[in-house]
């Protein structure tokens, strides 16, 4: 490839990472649980959390922060989420929880090609912590890369 191509390249690429907005970069590990849309009942106990108010959000993750709530007995791994979030990023997701539609998003997964890979580690997650209560992000992770080292010989 030419360098001059090259470059252009880079730069459509470049171009393309930068719309999303620091929001949706936070929501990125939220959507793992609550689905790209806000559309999942997290391990299927957690209300959908897409178009919640942005105070309620907020106050929501404050309360896992402070270890204060435990609504459905994954009250821990919530404060997990909840403790690496300052509250300005606490009030940049909660911008964005609040402006999620379902089926917006929905068709932006589809024009950004968001794949299959991403929705089977989703299950993979919640099947983790279905029978590993106490379980961490990190260890299911691990478990993931581990699965996908397996079914890839
Ligand atoms: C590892 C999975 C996981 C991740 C990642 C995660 N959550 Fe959760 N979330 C849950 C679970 C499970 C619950 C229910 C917790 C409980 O028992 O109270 C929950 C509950 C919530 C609730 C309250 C829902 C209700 O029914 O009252 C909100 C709001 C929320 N999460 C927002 C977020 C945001 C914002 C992020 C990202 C910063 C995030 N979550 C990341 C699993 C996750």
């Amino acid at each position: 490839m030419s360098l001059k191509k090259a470059v252009v390249v880079t730069l459509l690429f470049s171009s393309v990472a930068s719309f999303a907005s620091d929001g949706e970069k936070i929501y990125k590990k939220c959507a793992i649980c609550h689905g790209l849309d806000g559309s999942k009942k997290s391990l299927n106990v957690s209300e959908k959390i897409a178009g919640w108010d942005a105070d309620k959000v907020i106050k929501t993750l404050h309360s896992y922060k402070n270890g204060k709530i435990d609504k459905y007995g994954f009250g821990k791994m919530m404060m997990g989420q909840a403790t690496k979030l300052d509250d300005n990023q606490m009030r940049t997701v909660a911008k964005f929880v609040e402006g999620l539609k379902p089926t917006e998003v929905k068709k932006q997964m589809k024009d950004r090609h968001l794949s299959i890979e991403e929705l089977k580690y989703n299950t993979f997650l919640k099947d983790y912590f279905k029978k590993n209560r106490n379980g961490t992000t990190k260890e299911a992770k691990q478990l993931w890369r581990k699965h996908l080292l397996e079914t890839a010989k």
